[in-house]
């Protein structure tokens, strides 16, 4: 039934998104092989008390949902949003939040989940916010880490892929809000640009 009818989706080894040339970097089956790891991670470090993961939209919200189903202690879920790229690929460095959490995180423990930590100054912003809100413990889960890039020091406790300092699409993650559903992770074929990524990226 359902079980039979269900085919793997193809993966295709190049794609072409908003005309640039990404090619595959990371498969379904080895990202969501990580993210059980992390999930069964996260279950032994939370036994008592129930942590709340906090989802940086909109970039998480795969890597969230996937995380959370490997997680098998209780838990519960919020987000936040920060103002994003645009259609840039390189970071503006310029961060403020249009979505507040909901949740009362006060002496709670708190986990924040991001697609990617690339200069950090996302991830720097949002520490210090919910830091104000006094959680009895603050750490992240990020599915990638550009770390070439990362300018600040930062307490990445769950990394998934530590990756290179070239643009990422897919499992999420967009370019000019495409290729989010794509299923495995895709990076800009540096073979085929143009060297012009900092002038798009520093309007
Ligand atoms: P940061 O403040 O420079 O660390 O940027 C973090 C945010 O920029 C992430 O949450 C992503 O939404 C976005 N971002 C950074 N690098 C990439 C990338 O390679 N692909 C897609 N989005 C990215
Ligand atoms: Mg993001």
């Amino acid at each position: 039934m359902l079980k039979d009818a269900y085919q793997p989706a193809e993966i295709e080894p190049v794609i072409v998104c908003r005309g640039e040339r990404f090619r595959l970097y990371l498969d379904e089956p080895t990202i969501l092989h990580r993210v059980q790891e992390l999930g069964e991670a996260i279950s032994r470090d939370y036994p008592d008390e129930p942590p709340i993961l906090i989802g940086v939209l909109n970039g998480a919200f795969i890597f969230l949902a996937d995380l959370m189903r490997y997680i098998t202690v209780d838990c519960e879920v919020d987000f936040l949003k920060l103002s994003s790229y645009g259609a840039a690929k390189v970071s503006s460095g310029r961060v403020y939040e249009l979505k507040k959490i909901d949740a009362d995180i006060r002496n709670r423990h708190v986990i924040v989940v991001e697609d990617i930590v690339d200069t950090g100054l996302s991830m720097e912003y949002i520490l210090n916010r919910l830091k104000a809100y006094e959680p009895k413990s603050l750490r992240v889960a990020t599915l990638l880490h550009k770390y070439e890039a990362t300018r600040v020091d930062l307490p990445l406790d769950y990394v998934g892929f530590r990756v290179p300092n070239l643009f990422v699409i897919g499992y999420g993650l967009d370019y000019g809000q495409l290729g989010r559903n794509l299923r495995s992770i895709y990076i800009l074929d540096e073979a085929c640009t143009d060297g012009d990524d900092q002038a798009k990226g520093s309007k």
